[in-house]
């Protein structure tokens, strides 16, 4: 069997609930088969001084030593004062030192960043892109990932990308964190949301019985599985505004109508249905509900 790719994973914050520490661990998950990401933790590592820099402590031989094993890098980073935190910068020195012996040199590195900020650790990624110029590291171009506030440049871009409308949300379906269904399925509503209890109906159980009726749906066959990648959904949802403060809401029914809804109505788009024969064969017998009554028979 070939030898997995190891990528090494650092984060540059020590705090305990981090952003970039969570980004890590999520991408832990994302690698491909062929790769493994560890993780490297920096707390506790002394400050780096020129002075002990033949002998370093031994977290620092540690860090030293995994840089070495690694096929790659992966840097997580805040942005501290529109540069890289500190902590970060400490283990940078420490693994580029003593002159000769730079550990970071021609490895491959990536680089992503999470801030509160509205540029999503922009600043700091470009400088460190300018340290891994000394360091003689070569960290990819693209994606460029930074996770920002959503009221910032990251997140107008993101809400563009999805095309955020007032009282339309659109959201990809997900079953749970970390858990978006394949192919990737755009949801919407056809009725302008209007109250938080509608948002909760729609992103709750309508989302969860869309979510579920797509993936029994690759389970069953429906959706091919090996073109999960090259397919896209958009899945209109029309739910009653009344439903949202119904005192007989029943949410078990509304659960089974959109998950079989949206079953039968993949099942059909797959097969190509209604056929253009289907269409012609129902054209007297189906007929447009608001047309009841219009006519005279
Ligand atoms: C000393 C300090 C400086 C900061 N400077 C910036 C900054 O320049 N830009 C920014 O977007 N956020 C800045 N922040 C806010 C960080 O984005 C925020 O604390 C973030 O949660 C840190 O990442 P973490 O969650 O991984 O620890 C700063 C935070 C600290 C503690």
């Amino acid at each position: 069997m070939k030898k997995p790719i190891r990528i090494l994973g650092i984060a540059g914050s020590l705090r305990k609930n981090s952003y970039n520490r969570s980004a890590l661990r999520a991408a832990q998950g994302l690698v491909p088969e062929d790769a493994i990401l560890d993780i490297f933790e920096l707390d506790g590592m002394t400050l780096f001084s020129e002075d002990n820099e033949r002998e370093p402590p031994a977290k620092v031989v540690e860090i030293k030593r995994r840089i070495r094993e690694a096929d790659a890098i992966l840097i997580v980073t805040p942005e501290y004062n529109y540069s890289i935190p500190g902590v970060l910068k400490n283990a940078i020195d420490w693994a580029s030192r003593p002159y000769g012996d730079n550990v970071w040199a021609d490895k491959p590195a990536a680089i992503m960043g999470a801030s509160i900020g509205k540029l999503g650790t922009a600043r700091a990624q470009y400088h460190l892109r300018q340290v891994f110029v000394f360091l003689n590291v070569h960290p990819l171009n693209h994606p460029e990932v930074m996770i920002g506030n959503v009221k910032g440049p990251v997140g107008h871009a993101f809400a563009s990308m999805a095309g955020q409308v007032a009282g339309h949300p659109r959201m990809f379906v997900i079953r749970d964190l970390n858990q978006q269904v394949r192919p990737a399925t755009m949801m919407t509503t056809k009725m302008t949301v209007k109250s938080e209890d509608y948002v909760e109906l729609l992103g709750g159980v309508v989302q969860a019985a869309t979510g579920d009726a797509i993936v029994d749906c690759i389970a069953e066959g429906i959706l091919p599985k090996d073109q999960l990648n090259e397919l896209c959904m958009i899945i209109m949802v029309w739910l009653d505004p009344r439903c949202a403060t119904h005192a007989e809401l029943d949410k078990k029914d509304l659960y089974r109508t959109n998950y079989e809804a949206t079953k039968l109505a993949i099942s059909r788009a797959m097969k190509g249905e209604p056929t253009a024969d289907e269409l012609i064969a129902n054209r007297k017998s189906v007929q447009h509900y608001a047309l009841e009554g219009v006519f005279e028979d």
